[in-house]
This record gives structure tokens, C-alpha cells and sequence, in this order.
């Protein structure tokens, strides 16, 4: 089995980041860039990382228009990322016209809420209920849209996989037992998510900010 680790690149520099992914690429299976690593970049900047020889994940979470996604989605094709996001709540046309529009080697998933909310900011946005019952709303509207899957948490992982059998599920916030939390709040270890049915595992400082980072992705590729 491949290893379903992702290391997330989010360092400002791009020789840095470029230097890590070289380093670590034995241990790791794949490499993550966000939006601000595209925003400063561009398509050469994964151009550059993708020089490393490991599968991309652009989480771009993209949100507009049904039109305009799929034409975003046209113009990173070119990339050939493994993993691209958007949000669930662009709603069941936008899905679905960036999956149309994504190369056929492309996952498309869907970022359902953002962790940085809370009920709070589901009231003032009108949306009823807890943010349990909104993220399986969302999840059930990705699935039904023909996407690859969802990112979600790895407390909510094992439920979602229950749920849609055959998804693709995308999960942050891991650390392995024993390392900083940082501003992570609610984490579980690599292991208990891929146990629960994680697909891909994303894991950013853990292995970025350690004194000997392939030291660090080799113990986290031992304990899966
Ligand atoms: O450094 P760390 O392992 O916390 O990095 C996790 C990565 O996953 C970061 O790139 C972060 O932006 C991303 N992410 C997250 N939590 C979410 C969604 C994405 O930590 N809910």
C-alpha cells in the first residue's frame, strides 16, 4: 500500500520548501500546497515542487460560481495535482462542474465547514442546527454531487466512511502520540485515522518543524 501521508508545505520560502520535500520524499507519499504557497508561487512554484516526484494536493478550496470553478479547475489541469478542494457549500452545481472540469487523475474534494467556525457562526449566517448535522449535510451533498470525497477531522472520519462507503477522505489535524498540538485542537494520531478510514493523512509541522524532519515522517510511516 502506498503511504497515504501528505506532508503540507507551509513555508513562506520556496527553496525551503522545496529543500524539505527533497529531504523527506522516501517517507512521505505525497506533498500539500495551500493557497498562499499558489498565491506567492503560482503554477511554477508547483511546477518546481512537482520536479520532487511526488503526487500534489492544491488545496485551493475553491468557492464561486458554478463557471468560474470549472474554468479554474481547466487552468490547473495543466498541473496534473492528485487532490484539488472546493467547498461543499458553492453548492450541488459548482461540484459538480469542477469534477466535469478536472483532469481524470484529479480527486476532487470538499472542505465541508471550516474548523475555524463554530455554531456561533452558524447562527449568523442563517444555517440551523449543530455543526455535526451541518458537516454530514454537506458531506451528503458532495456525495450526491459525483465528487471523489470530503476533507474532514479524525473524529469524524470513522462516521463519514460509514456513511459513504466508497469515499475519498482527506484528514488534518493528526499528530503522532507525544508531539505539540500547536493550535490544533481536537487531533488524533496518523494510525487512528487511517484505522477509521482516512484515505490521505495530512501532516504539515509535525514533520516540517521537527529537529530531524525524516526522522520524523520515518516514525510516522512505522506506526501505519
Ligand atoms: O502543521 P499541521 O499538521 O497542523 O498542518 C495541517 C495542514 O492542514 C495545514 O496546511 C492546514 O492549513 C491544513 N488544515 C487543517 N485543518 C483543517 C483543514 C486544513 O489543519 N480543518
Amino acid at each position: 500500500m502506498s503511504n497515504p501521508v501528505y506532508l503540507a508545505l507551509d513555508l513562506p520560502s520556496l527553496d525551503a520548501a522545496k529543500a524539505l520535500a527533497q529531504k523527506v520524499k522516501g517517507h512521505v507519499g505525497g506533498l500539500k500546497l495551500g493557497l498562499e504557497f499558489f498565491c506567492a508561487h503560482g503554477s511554477h512554484g508547483v511546477h518546481e515542487i512537482a520536479q520532487v516526484g511526488l503526487p500534489i494536493f492544491l488545496d485551493l478550496k475553491l468557492h464561486d460560481i458554478p463557471n468560474t470553478v470549472a474554468g479554474a479547475m481547466q487552468a490547473i489541469h495543466v498541473l496534473e495535482p492528485a487532490i484539488v478542494t472546493v467547498h461543499a457549500s458553492g453548492g450541488r452545481a459548482m461540484l459538480e462542474d469542477a469534477k466535469a472540469a478536472a483532469g481524470e487523475h484529479t480527486k476532487v474534494v470538499a472542505v465541508t465547514m471550516l474548523t475555524s467556525l463554530d455554531e456561533r457562526d452558524l447562527v449568523k449566517q442563517g444555517i440551523g442546527g449543530t455543526p455535526h448535522d451541518h458537516v454530514m449535510r454537506l458531506t451528503e451533498l458532495a456525495h450526491s454531487a459525483g465528487i471523489d470525497g470530503i476533507v474532514c477531522s479524525g473524529q469524524e472520519v470513522g462516521e463519514a466512511h460509514k456513511q459513504w462507503k466508497g469515499g475519498f477522505f482527506v484528514v488534518p489535524g493528526l499528530r503522532p502520540a507525544g508531539s505539540a498540538v500547536g493550535d490544533q485542537k481536537r487531533v488524533v494520531t496518523p494510525r487512528k485515522a487511517r484505522d477509521d478510514g482516512a484515505s490521505v493523512l495530512v501532516i504539515g509541522r509535525p514533520i516540517s518543524r521537527a529537529a530531524d524532519p525524516v526522522q520524523a515522517a520515518r516514525d510516522i510511516e512505522a506506526t501505519l
